[in-house]
């Protein structure tokens, strides 16, 4: 994949005829795809995808190994062929081969792309000058972008010496010397410290703020939770929800719930938590989803009742943990 994507760097030279007719009007929106389909063989890694993105949306693609996150983002990258289904790019058919429309697009895959034998600097400028940038532009760049990775003092040293994380980190910065409108960032803090994980987000974050619109896609929640305005939660290939994380929320069928410490007291009150919705039992707490329309403030007096101190119990938001659970019966984590 990896050779496949600097491959197709070189072959930027000519460009193939590609339809610009289209029914949507230039410029309104960054990124549409209609019914994006892609198959393995008889495997739908990627079925009838939609979906459109406003200049300067940070949109998360959340879901578990295996969901078709890098398909999607390798399909919008240009780098597979598409077997059903269409890619706008400010309104215009995307064709891989136009070198305008790749200009527009930056892309993190998930597998470092990076040239191990050749040092930190090197690697900059090498995909620099693959994306047309020479000259002073390319010096300027190259500087910046080994800064932002916090590279300057390892700039000479060659990427095989580099932590997991520093190569994280030039792996972005690789793939914005060109400032591409669009950036792909496929589950880029995978296998990062906390450390290396911030400056990614605040790498991101700051694109974010200049103006990028953002496709970022992982399989923690945290993250999306964190960094995103708008969450795609995918499946099995199948985009199962879309929304802001608090239009996510809404549509679970509870809105808080409610924690309680296992121990002799609270084992003795089960019952009476079961009057304020459904409590299941995990290893060390009843996890009490309230039914709807129930004010915490009748269950906390319920609970004064029986004297049942307050330390017992944590009330919890609903995460996309949750949201995920909801539209597929299983947990992100063992999916
Ligand atoms: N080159 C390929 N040939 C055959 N099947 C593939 C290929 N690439 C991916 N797949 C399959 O397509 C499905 C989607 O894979 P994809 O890599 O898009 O998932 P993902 O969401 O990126 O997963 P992960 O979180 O593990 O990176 C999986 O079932 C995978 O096995
Ligand atoms: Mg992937």
């Amino acid at each position: 994949m990896w050779e496949h994507h600097t491959a197709h760097l070189l072959q930027w030279t000519g460009e193939r005829f590609c339809s610009d007719l289209t029914d949507e009007p230039a410029f309104c929106r960054v990124l549409t795809v209609r019914d994006l389909t892609k198959h393995y063989g008889p495997l739908v890694a990627l079925a009838d995808v939609s979906f459109s993105l406003e200049p300067g949306e940070f949109f998360g693609l959340l879901g578990p190994n295996g969901a078709g996150k890098t398909t999607f983002m390798s399909l919008i990258a240009g780098l597979r062929a598409v077997d059903r289904g269409e890619i706008l790019l400010h309104g215009k058919r995307f064709c891989p081969d136009r070198l305008e429309q790749r200009a527009q697009i930056g892309y993190v895959p998930q597998e470092l792309a990076l040239y191990v034998d050749l040092t930190a600097e090197e690697n900059l400028r090498l995909f620099g000058q693959l994306y047309g940038l020479r000259g002073s532009l390319l010096r300027e760049r190259v500087a910046e972008g080994l800064h932002a990775a916090q590279l300057e003092a390892r700039r000479h040293d060659l990427v095989k010496t580099f932590s997991g994380g520093m190569r994280r980190r030039l792996n972005i910065v690789a793939a914005v010397l060109h400032r591409p409108q669009l950036l792909l960032c496929d589950e880029p803090t995978v296998g990062v410290d906390p450390q290396s994980r911030n400056a990614i987000f605040e790498f991101v974050e700051k694109l974010h703020a200049e103006g990028t619109t953002i496709v970022y896609s992982t399989h923690y929640m945290e993250e999306a939770t964190r960094l995103c305005s708008r969450i795609g939660i995918i499946d099995h290939g199948k985009l199962l929800a879309l929304g802001t994380l608090d239009e996510l929320l809404e549509e679970l069928p509870f809105t808080e719930q409610i924690r309680i410490a296992r121990n002799d007291a609270t084992a003795a009150q089960v019952g009476a938590f079961g009057e304020f919705g459904n409590v299941v039992a995990t290893d060390e707490t009843y996890v009490l989803r309230p039914r709807a329309g129930l004010h915490l403030s009748e269950f906390f007096a319920a609970m004064e009742r029986l004297e049942l101190p307050y330390r017992y119990f944590t009330v919890t938001r609903p995460t996309l943990e949750n949201v995920f659970l909801h539209r597929t019966g299983k947990s992100l984590r063992d999916a």
